[in-house]
């Protein structure tokens, strides 16, 4: 799979760990910064990575910073950005199966190395449900045509 990862000063780190991890595990990262820890602004990482995903350059995009929300917020006003700010092994598993989230944000200040990367890999390996989360996830590209 090939995954796009952003983080801001806050998620450096993280999403260092984070990558070399994917790519461990066999998959193709664009990382798309920051590229150190000196302070930037989370929208900036979070729409490059949104904007990575919805144009197809990537299958699925990675967030990283203080809490995992402001970077999931801004990931989620590119239209077709599913983004969800996970906690462990289950929100990121429901975030797939339910929500069909194609970015899985994390909180490098909330979450321990290893409840990310477990959480990333079953990510990862969810399969969206379909059915009547379909039609909830539909309501959903509904509401971004009504603000186009
Ligand atoms: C940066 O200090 C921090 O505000 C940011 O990483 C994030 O937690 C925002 O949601």
């Amino acid at each position: 799979m090939r995954v796009s990862a952003g983080s801001d000063h806050a998620g450096f780190e993280l999403k260092g760990l984070l990558i070399e991890h994917l790519a461990f595990l066999g998959h193709e990262v664009v990382d798309l910064g920051t590229h150190s820890p000196e302070p930037v602004d989370y929208p900036d990482f979070g729409a490059a990575v949104g904007q990575s995903v919805t144009s197809g350059d990537t299958d699925l995009g990675v967030c990283v910073c203080g809490t995992g929300m402001g970077i999931a917020i801004a990931a989620n006003k590119v239209h077709g950005v599913r983004a969800a700010a996970v906690h462990d092994v289950t929100s990121a598993r429901l975030a797939r199966e339910h929500n069909n989230a194609n970015v899985i944000c994390f909180g490098a200040r909330l979450l321990g190395t290893e409840v990310a990367t477990d959480a990333l890999e079953m990510f990862l390996r969810s399969e969206f449900g379909g059915g009547r989360h379909l039609r909830r996830i539909e309501k959903i590209a509904a509401l971004e045509k009504r603000q186009a």
